[in-house]
């Protein structure tokens, strides 16, 4: 049975909304925060062990993206409003991150398909593996990777926005939706 205060409501995110939330966000700075340290650092050994959970950990989020899309489509009537423009834009750059956390795994899983190689996330055998298909294989792999750094940046934009914006400079609450005492 589904407690009261695990729904959302119009006055703040329920608490399977904020798991979601920020377990999802935990996970996708690991994902994104070990291309960007490559990109940086270059292939470190321990670099190397940081983006070997790359391939699985992205499908799991796949699982987890889906699973969070389909709640909140579930919560959509009840969930706190976004009335007035800039709330509008804000609610517009959540749909933008969402299509984006769902384009990346679905574009890193089309790529390794179409490279040929087997894949078996977590012992799970999802390709066997066959004959490559590079041109496809490439031009997924340049979305994969733009789509990516653009996700990082949004997600940077909306911590600095929900940190800085709402929660030091105009103290309104918004923070207090997703961050507050969930009951
Ligand atoms: C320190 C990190 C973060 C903070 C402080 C933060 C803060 C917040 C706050 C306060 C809201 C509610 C905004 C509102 O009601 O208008 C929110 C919503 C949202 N946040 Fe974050 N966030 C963080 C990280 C992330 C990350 C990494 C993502 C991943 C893409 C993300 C995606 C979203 C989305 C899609 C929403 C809309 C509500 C939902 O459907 O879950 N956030 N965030
Ligand atoms: C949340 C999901 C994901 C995010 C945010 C993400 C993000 C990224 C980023 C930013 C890069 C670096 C791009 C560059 O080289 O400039 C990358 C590379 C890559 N990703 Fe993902 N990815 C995700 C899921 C996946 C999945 C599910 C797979 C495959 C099953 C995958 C396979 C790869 C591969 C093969 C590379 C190239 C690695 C290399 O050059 O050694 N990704 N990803």
């Amino acid at each position: 049975m589904l407690r009261p205060h695990w729904w959302d409501t119009p006055d703040r995110y329920g608490l399977i909304s904020r798991w979601l939330h920020w377990g999802i966000g935990a996970l996708l700075l690991w994902q994104l925060g070990g291309m960007a340290t490559r990109a940086l650092m270059g292939s470190g050994e321990w670099i190397q062990l940081w983006i070997s959970t790359h391939r699985p950990l992205g499908t799991l989020l796949l699982g987890l993206f889906t699973l969070r899309a389909l709640w909140a489509l579930f919560n959509l009537p009840r969930r706190p409003p976004h009335r007035g423009m800039p709330a509008r834009l804000a609610a517009c750059s959540h749909l933008l991150l969402y299509l984006l956390m769902l384009a990346m795994p679905a574009l890193g899983l089309y790529m390794t398909w179409r490279s040929g190689q087997p894949f078996a996330p977590l012992g799970i055998s999802l390709f066997e593996g066959g004959s490559a298909h590079v041109d496809q294989m490439l031009l997924a792999r340049q979305w994969h990777a733009w789509l990516g750094w653009t996700l990082l940046a949004l997600i940077i934009g909306h911590v600095g926005m929900a940190l800085l914006w709402h929660g030091l400079v105009r103290r309104d609450g918004t923070l207090s939706r997703m961050a507050g005492r969930g009951r």
